[in-house]
């Protein structure tokens, strides 16, 4: 017999009342029960780092999870990142740069990325990579994923700042070429 659980859930800002089997994943319950799907469902071995979420700030794996023990948990997802229709610095950094492809790694590593510059306004090109290393993709090759953080930053810090002359495409974003 399932024993069920029925608590509230801070996501996004939110409270919300939810029932769930008391074993479920967080990454269960917010696809299944909240229809949450931007978070994906990966391995669901903590190993590919597609569930990931923040918990009060910092990535967990939803997959390792269990959603009964985060009552009163700041939870954010990426359909948090949304303003209205704006994209945030991150995602325009991403779509600038083309660092998303299938996309399904990118709401893992935009929500791994944001826990990192809120941390460190800063970091440098190896604390970048450190910080994704546990988000995989099978996209992008990681390069654009990378400059795509640090075109951001670079953005943040100076407003007339040029995109890098070359993505991996060899497009040139700045049209020097033409
Ligand atoms: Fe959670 Fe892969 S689905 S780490
Ligand atoms: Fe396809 Fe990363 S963009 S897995």
């Amino acid at each position: 017999m399932k024993t069920w659980t029925s608590l509230e859930l801070r996501i996004n800002g939110e409270s919300t009342t939810v029932s769930f089997p008391t074993h479920h994943s967080l990454l269960e319950v917010l696809r299944e029960r909240l229809h949450l799907t931007g978070t994906k469902h990966g391995c669901e071995l903590g190993e590919c780092g597609a569930c990931a979420v923040l918990i009060d700030g910092r990535p967990v794996l939803s997959c390792l999870q269990l959603a009964a023990d985060l009552e009163g948990r700041e939870i954010e997802t990426v359909e948090g990142l949304q303003e209205g229709n704006q994209l945030t610095d991150l995602q325009a950094g991403f779509a600038d740069l083309g660092a998303a492809q299938c996309g399904y790694c990118t709401p893992g590593i935009l929500l791994t990325a944001k826990a990192l510059l809120d941390d460190n306004p800063r970091p440098d090109r190896t604390e970048i990579q450190q910080a994704l290393a546990g988000n995989l993709c099978r996209c992008t090759g990681y390069h654009k994923i990378v400059e795509a953080v640090e075109w951001t930053l670079a953005r943040q810090t100076d407003p007339g700042a040029q995109p890098p002359a070359r993505s991996l495409r060899g497009d040139d974003l700045t049209g020097e070429d033409k």
